[in-house]
C-alpha cells in the first residue's frame, strides 16, 4: 500500500506527507514545484512532474505500486482565478481530469481530494428573519436562530448540505471536480473523499516546515510578516459588520489537524466505506481583530493595523460545521485554540523569515 501525494511540496501537502511518514505509511510526493518547495519535502521521495503528464504519472504509479492518491496539486489564489480563469480551468479542471483518467487506467481505486469552503460562495443575509437565505437546513437551523435571537444577522455555520454557489473561478473549478468525482465513482468505481477546508493556518511544531506562498494572501502570515517588519501595516477590511467586534469572522483550521483528517480519510476508504464529502473547520470562528490581538500577545509587540473599506461580497461570518467528519472519520482537531495556531506559525516565521528560499 503506497500513497501518492500530488502537491506534496506545498503548504498543506508537505505537512500531510510528514505526518503520514511519522505514522509509518509508504508514500511518494509528486509535484511540479510551481508553487511548492523541494525543501518542504523532508527526507521523502519526491518526483518532479505535472499531474497533466499522464504518461509520466502512469509510469510513476506502476513503478512505485501506488494504491491511493491524496490530491493537493492545484492553483488556489481566488483573486488570480478571476483575472486569469484559463490558468485555473487548465490546472484545476483539465489537469485533475487527466489525473483521474490516469488513475482509472492504472486501476488506482481511492483518491482524497482537496476541495474548499469556496464552493459555498458568499451567502447573503435575509433581512426578514435575520437568517441566511438557503442555509436554514437540517442541523443549521438552531444555530442560525441563536445568532438571530442575539440580535445579529450574521449566522453562519455551514454544513455539507448547504447550497453550493461558488462566486470565484477558483471555487467553481473545485466544484466541477467534486461533481466529476461523483460521476467517476459511479461509472468507474473510483472511491473518493472530498475535503472542504476552511482557512488553513499554523505550522508544524518542529518549526521546520510552514506556510510560504508567493504572493501571500492569507491573514495570519500577513499579520506575522507585519510583526517581523516586512510589511508596514495590516489592513482590516471593514469594522462595521454585525459581529462581536465589527470585523469579519472566519473559521481557521490548523494545518496538522487537516493532515490528520487526510490520514483518517485514506483509512476510511481502505476499510471499504462509501465515498463522502466532509467539511474541515474549527467550528468556532475568529474575528480579524481577535487574530491581530492574539498575534500581538504571542509575538510580544504591537502590530500596526489600519481599518480600510469593506471588500465587496465579504460575508460577516463563515464558520464550518465539521460534525460529519468528527462522527464518521473520528476526526479530533488538536489545535483548536487560536493561540496554539499562531504560536506554531510564529515559530516557523521566526526560523524562516524569508520562507524556504532563505533562512
Ligand atoms: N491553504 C488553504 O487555506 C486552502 C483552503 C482550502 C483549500 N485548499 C486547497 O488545498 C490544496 C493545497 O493548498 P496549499 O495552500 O497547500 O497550496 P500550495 O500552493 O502551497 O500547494 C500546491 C502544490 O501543488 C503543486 N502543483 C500545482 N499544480 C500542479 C500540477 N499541475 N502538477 C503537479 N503539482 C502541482 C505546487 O507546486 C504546490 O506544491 C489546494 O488544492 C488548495 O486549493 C487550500
Amino acid at each position: 500500500m503506497r500513497i501518492l501525494i500530488t502537491g506534496g511540496a506545498g503548504y498543506i501537502g508537505s505537512h500531510t506527507a510528514k505526518m503520514l511518514k511519522e505514522q509509518g505509511h509508504d508514500l511518494l510526493v509528486y509535484d511540479n514545484l510551481s508553487t511548492g518547495h523541494a525543501e518542504a519535502v523532508q527526507g521523502l521521495p519526491l518526483v518532479q512532474g505535472d499531474i497533466a503528464d499522464g504518461e509520466r504519472l502512469a509510469k510513476v504509479i506502476k513503478d512505485y505500486e501506488i494504491t491511493d492518491v491524496i490530491h493537493f496539486a492545484a492553483s488556489s489564489i481566488v483573486g488570480e482565478s478571476m483575472q486569469n480563469p484559463r490558468k485555473y480551468y487548465l490546472n484545476n479542471v483539465v489537469g485533475t481530469i487527466s489525473l483521474l483518467n490516469t488513475l482509472v487506467a492504472c486501476k488506482v481505486e481511492r483518491i482524497v481530494f482537496s476541495s474548499t469552503a469556496a464552493v459555498y460562495g458568499e451567502p447573503g443575509n435575509n433581512s426578514e428573519n435575520g437568517l441566511i437565505e438557503g442555509f436554514v437546513t437540517a442541523g443549521v437551523t438552531e444555530i442560525a436562530k441563536q445568532f438571530a435571537t442575539a440580535g445579529q444577522t450574521e449566522p453562519l455555520v455551514l454544513n455539507e448540505d448547504c447550497p453550493l454557489k461558488p462566486t470565484s473561478v477558483y471555487g467553481q473549478t473545485k466544484l466541477i471536480i467534486e461533481n466529476a468525482l461523483k460521476d467517476y465513482s459511479r461509472a468507474y468505481g473510483l472511491k473518493y473523499i472530498s475535503l472542504r477546508y476552511f482557512n488553513a493556518c499554523g505550522a508544524d511544531d518542529s518549526g521546520e516546515i510552514g506556510e510560504d506562498h508567493q504572493p501571500e494572501t492569507h491573514l495570519i502570515p500577513l499579520v506575522l510578516q507585519t510583526a517581523l517588519g516586512q510589511r508596514d501595516k495590516i489592513v482590516i477590511f471593514g469594522d462595521d459588520y454585525p459581529t462581536r467586534d465589527g470585523t469579519c469572522i472566519r473559521d481557521y483550521i490548523h494545518v496538522n489537524d487537516l493532515a490528520q483528517a487526510h490520514l483518517l480519510a485514506v483509512g476510511y476508504l481502505r476499510e471499504g466505506n462509501a465515498s463522502e464529502i466532509f467539511n474541515l473547520g474549527n467550528g468556532e470562528g475568529f474575528s480579524v481583530k481577535e487574530i491581530i490581538r492574539t498575534a500581538e500577545e504571542v509575538v510580544g509587540r504591537v502590530i500596526p493595523a489600519e481599518v480600510g473599506a469593506r471588500r465587496s461580497g465579504d460575508p460577516a461570518v463563515l464558520v464550518a460545521s465539521s460534525e460529519k467528519a468528527k462522527k464518521l472519520l473520528g476526526w479530533k482537531p488538536q489545535y483548536s485554540e487560536l493561540e496554539k495556531m499562531i504560536v506554531t506559525a510564529w515559530k516557523w516565521h521566526q526560523n524562516h523569515p524569508n520562507g524556504y528560499s532563505q533562512k
